[in-house]
């Protein structure tokens, strides 16, 4: 299988050897890299992406599962080519801020005011600081396969064994005040905080890179009222679900509201973005007209509202607002899940289908993933396998990521993944 890929992507071979020269491991994100290198892209349009040595693939990773439009949607090319013609970067008050942040307003019940960011982790950042600053209370809860981006007091627990952090440099200090909890778990997350006084508890709707695993209803109701109860914020992390799972995402789709929201993906419209927003008394602690040094919370930066990615987000959720789209993605996601989980059936392969809309994700075990430890516990070499054959017939999944599906992926895209997969299945059958 691999020599197949190396005969296939020579050029990207090549490229792979100069990368490793300045780039460590030859990458700018390791999650990107795949043995034995990753293929390098140079066009992306739609759902397919090509790659240096002229490979065609569909995407189902769609740049992190940014593109809920496709690669590069004419609209909004159309939007950024006209803002640019005014200006790449102001560092300047401008109008599309405002309008941007109306529009968040429109769409996310629990958002009155926003702040933006270039990034989802610097927006977990600054929700963490300012839960603390508004709370006045330290504790953070986690739980454990939550994604929040690299900020140091959030970077532990996302994977196995769960309670260590994710990255040499991270002090003990900096964690003090992280708590970790078990996922999808009520009973032992009311056990872990029983006697603690928190500030507030992040988390996704969804868990992304846990496995594509929907939070259990009763679970997060039961964390609002915990919130609630301990006059703690409640944080979901919608960087993933925010405008995918419904136009004001996962909060919309559970019907259950949190105090703050940090959003990101989608909301670039394709360029580089991370949002904060809340309630009005929340967020207004970052006005530093009403709370003096010692009340305010700090938020800014240089590229903090930039009008190219202002102006690709604000057509990319005018486009989503009326939920049409959104709709018809999740539908599809119902019926790819159904004709995927049919294969696996049907050759008696021991395999899940995580699915949350238009997310979804394989993991090759017989029990229900409905934690990360089971998503974990899964047979991962079998999904790295079957990722790499996908990718060899020209369909590609970050090799152990969920699948996002587009606007953009037609049915024919759609039946080559249900073919090539029943191909692998019937290989792996017989091999
Ligand atoms: C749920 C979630 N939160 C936060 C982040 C961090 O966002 P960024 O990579 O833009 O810093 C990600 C990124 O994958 C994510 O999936």
């Amino acid at each position: 299988m691999l020599k197949d890929y190396i005969s296939k992507t020579t050029q990207s071979k090549r490229l792979y050897k100069r990368a490793k020269l300045v780039l460590p491991a030859g990458v700018s994100y390791f999650i990107r890299y795949f043995a034995p290198y990753p293929f390098y892209i140079n066009w992306a349009k739609g759902s397919k992406i090509k790659d240096i040595d002229g490979n065609m693939y569909v995407d189902f990773w769609m740049g992190h599962y940014t593109h809920i439009l496709g690669h590069s949607p004419s609209n909004i090319i159309r939007a950024i080519k006209k803002q640019i013609e005014h200006g790449t970067h102001y560092g300047i008050c401008h109008e599309l801020e405002i309008a941007l942040a109306e529009q968040i307003v429109k769409m996310v019940p629990s958002a009155e005011m926003v702040r933006f960011s270039n990034s989802g982790t610097e927006a977990a950042m600054y929700a963490t600081r300012l839960a603390r600053s508004y709370t006045g209370k330290n504790k953070i809860v986690k739980f454990e396969g939550g994604w929040h981006g690299g900020y140091d007091p959030l970077h532990i627990a996302v994977k196995p064994p769960f309670n260590i952090p994710e990255s040499d440099g991270i002090t003990e200090g900096t964690l003090k005040d992280t708590v970790v909890a078990p996922f999808n778990n009520l009973h032992s997350t009311l056990e872990k905080t029983k006697d603690l006084d928190i500030a507030a508890i992040i988390i996704e709707p969804v868990l992304g890179a846990g496995g594509c695993i929907p939070a259990n209803k009763e679970f997060l109701k039961g964390l609002r009222e915990l919130c609630s109860d301990k006059s703690a914020l409640l944080i979901f992390d919608e960087i993933i679900t925010g405008f995918r799972l419904a136009p004001g995402g996962g909060q919309q789709w559970y019907g259950i509201i949190p105090d703050l929201t940090i959003l990101g993906k989608i909301l670039g419209g394709g360029l580089p973005i991370g949002a904060i927003a809340g309630k009005e008394d929340i967020m207004e602690r970052m006005n530093p007209l009403l709370f003096d040094q010692s009340k305010f919370s700090f938020h800014g930066g240089t590229f903090t509202a930039n009008p190219s990615t202002l102006s690709a987000g604000l057509e990319m959720l005018k486009t989503l607002e009326d939920g049409n789209i959104i709709n018809d993605l999740n539908n599809r996601g119902d019926k790819i899940h159904q004709r995927l989980a049919d294969i696996f059936e049907r050759h008696n392969v021991e395999a899940i289908i995580n699915q949350a809309g238009s997310l979804f994700n394989m993991h090759f075990t017989r029990e229900k993933v409905w934690n990360p430890h089971l998503a974990y516990e899964a047979d991962k070499e079998k999904l790295l396998n079957y990722h790499m054959r996908l990718i060899n017939e020209g369909i590609f999944f970050l090799p152990g990521k969920c699948g996002a599906l587009s606007t953009a992926h037609t049915s024919e895209d759609l039946d080559k993944l249900v073919t090539k997969t029943e191909k692998y299945v019937q290989e792996v059958d017989t091999s």
